[in-house]
């Protein structure tokens, strides 16, 4: 794979949660100009990926080459790459390991060198690489020969393996990929899952759960992948702030996955949170972890550099709860990093960053309710901010 991309874990907007196969220039156009006229550009939100549904299900009958949906891009999808790139971002497309994509249009399967080298020529920066239909292939191997065939097409790009988790991804990824899913799809409700009938999709803490075992796997240039933000797409605002805290502490990728045509101001100013970024893109660069669990609360935790942490307390119930946490009395180790967070010697100040303010200090035991669903959001500092 290529080295030195992905230092930190990719951010930017996929067009999959909110839209699935429905897009087209023009949509894709829009939410390239929204992501720098609202300043999530600016914030670091720099990768606009295309999923499933911009090609059509044959390829090209001379040259073999995967061919653009002229309904849907009747410019080709070198010229959606142009814009794309003029806007300052860098363009993300999809395919899949499989013989059809998910959504039943042309797969890789057997086309890896060739697909690399199209991808190249349009410009592509990040591929997502799917795994349906894939019955009968090794993904260790699949996902290999992909990563082979993008190096060998000689453009760097971000190779985001889709997997799912079932053949441990986490395993053999690092030198394979940029990312990998741990889990299945993500759906739009906070906790358990979502039935299709013929699948489930899980609940936001669902995946939560699942990822936060694997943190060990996770770090510079090979993250885990709990799946892209479901933020603005019909949760709570408490919901869409816990959810978008735990996925910061996770050191997840941050890919934005509503319509940003119909942002709302509270959705935006959850995105532009510069501190909650800062936590989520932090050069420790390592994935956090639940600290504890009593009555449905929970405390996450993320060493930071400086010798500084992020902690977040999350309600999981349905109902607001009192909450109390005697920081004098915890000391906090992470064996993988060896830090320790030692409130009984230390001091530390307290930044809350949802309210945006410097609320405190470690000294005064935390209490408060808990809304249900909610999370406060703190980093502590030896130095007042
Ligand atoms: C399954 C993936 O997990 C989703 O993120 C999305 O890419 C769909 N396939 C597209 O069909």
């Amino acid at each position: 794979k290529f080295e030195g991309l992905a230092t930190t874990p990719p951010m930017g907007w996929n067009s999959w949660n909110i839209f699935w196969t429905d897009i087209n220039e023009e949509k894709i156009k829009a939410m390239a100009d929204l992501m720098v006229s609202t300043g999530l550009k600016d914030a670091g939100y720099n990768y606009l990926v295309l999923d499933d549904g911009w090609m059509l299900k044959d390829r090209d009958s001379v040259t073999g080459d995967l061919v653009a949906d002229p309904k849907k891009f009747p410019n080709g999808m070198k010229a959606v790459g142009d814009y794309i790139h003029a806007k300052g971002l860098k363009f993300g497309i999809y395919n899949c390991a499989g013989t059809l994509t998910c959504q039943g249009l042309a797969g890789t399967r057997g086309n890896e060198y060739q697909d690399a080298r199209y991808y190249a020529s349009i410009g592509v920066d990040y591929l997502k690489f799917d795994w349906c239909h894939s019955e009968g292939i090794n993904a260790k191997d699949a996902y290999t020969t992909m990563s082979k065939a993008i190096q060998k097409a000689g453009r760097p790009m971000i190779f985001s393996l889709c997997e799912w988790g079932n053949n441990k991804p986490w395993e053999w990824g690092k030198p394979v990929g940029q990312l990998w899913r741990t889990t299945e799809d993500i759906y739009q409700v906070f906790d358990g899952y979502h039935d299709y009938g013929t699948w489930k999709a899980n609940g936001v803490m669902t995946n939560a759960d699942l990822n936060e075992k694997l943190r060990s796997y996770s770090g510079p240039g090979g993250w885990n992948d709990p799946d892209m933000l479901e933020v603005g797409n019909g949760m709570t605002m408490n919901e869409d702030r816990a959810h978008f805290s735990i996925w910061c502490i996770m050191a997840a990728p941050l890919m934005m996955g509503n319509d940003l045509r119909k942002i709302s101001n509270e959705t935006l100013s959850v995105f532009l949170n510069k501190d909650a970024i800062a936590v989520d893109q932090d050069p420790l660069a390592i994935q956090g972890f639940r600290y504890m669990q009593k009555d449905s609360m929970e405390v996450w935790v993320k060493p930071l550099t400086n010798d500084e942490w992020a902690v977040c307390f999350l309600n999981r119930k349905t109902s607001p709860q009192n909450f109390q946490f005697n920081w004098k009395t915890q000391t906090i180790e992470d064996t993988l990093v060896h830090k320790t967070l030692d409130m009984n010697s230390t001091v530390y100040n307290l930044y809350d960053i949802w309210q945006k303010k410097t609320t405190g200090t470690t000294a005064k035991p935390f209490s408060a309710t808990v809304q249900a669903h909610d999370a406060y959001f703190f980093r502590l500092s030896k130095k007042a901010k």
